[in-house]
């Protein structure tokens, strides 16, 4: 195709966008293979892909093959405006072969979000404090969030970030197929059970998500701040390790 009858066509679809959101139009589906093919020209890029005036959905198969293609579909993800904000994507990480346990968190933070891990800042240290309590190692368990970008200023994902997130970490625990799921704080009960009831009185008792058993716990940012919140965690825990068959090992003087 000539390059000025490109360019033009190009601006063509700039002008049209633009069109669709000055009429309030917020998010498009745009096939993936299109997205792929402007990325591809260099000299086009620039105004095609990154300027386009909407936020571009691009539907989630549902099907993935594997965590890895998961992860790469995260890493491009436009579905909810968090992407706007976000300097690494944090899709989860650990292992992935039937763990005994996966925890499932809110989701990233300022230190997450930059190194694209989950769980590494404060509340993290916590979190891994408990994993090594319990027996495990971080590398023993898979840690998750809710939502895969981070809410900016840490407010809790709003339910349509949610909704557009949560296909990823359902298929997520469909390939992993964890023997329990620990879900930290409202957020995460809201995403997998869909209850609104509160964490204070759910937590400590067994729910089922998918066939899997599921303990609600309070989140480690909460321990942070209410550190006498610890104890209820701890009884939480233990009534996992009695679900796997394990005892605490011995605590260090
Ligand atoms: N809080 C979360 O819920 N998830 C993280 O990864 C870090 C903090």
């Amino acid at each position: 195709m000539p390059e000025t009858t490109f360019h033009s066509l190009v601006e063509n679809l700039e002008n049209y966008l633009e069109y669709q959101r000055d009429e309030g139009v917020q998010r498009m589906e745009v096939d993936r293979a299109v997205l792929a093919e402007l990325a591809r020209m260099p000299d086009v890029a620039p105004a095609a892909a990154v300027e386009v005036p909407v936020a571009v959905a691009i539907p989630i198969p549902e099907h993935f093959q594997s965590l890895e293609e998961i992860a790469a579909h995260v890493s491009t993800c436009r579905n909810c405006p968090l992407y706007e904000g976000r300097v690494n994507t944090v899709p989860g990480e650990g292992n992935a072969d039937s763990p005994d346990i996966m925890f499932v968190g809110e989701g990233p933070g300022a230190d997450e979000d930059a190194q694209g891990r989950p769980f590494v800042g404060a509340a993290g240290q916590l979190l891994t404090k408990m994993i090594d309590a319990m027996g495990y190692r971080r590398e023993e368990v898979f840690i998750a969030n809710i939502v895969k970008c981070r809410p900016p200023n840490n407010r809790a994902p709003l339910p349509e970030e949610m909704e557009a997130c949560l296909p990823y970490l359902r298929q997520q625990i469909g390939l992993i197929r964890p023997r329990t799921i620990i879900g930290m704080g409202a957020t995460a009960i809201k995403g997998l059970l869909g209850k609104t009831a509160g964490i204070t009185r759910l937590r400590g008792t067994w729910r089922e998500y998918e066939g899997i058993r599921l303990m609600p716990t309070f989140h480690p940012s909460y321990l942070l701040r209410d550190p006498s919140k610890k104890k209820q965690v701890w009884q939480d825990l233990q009534l996992v390790l009695k679900e796997l068959g394990k005892e605490p090992p011995p605590r260090e003087k």
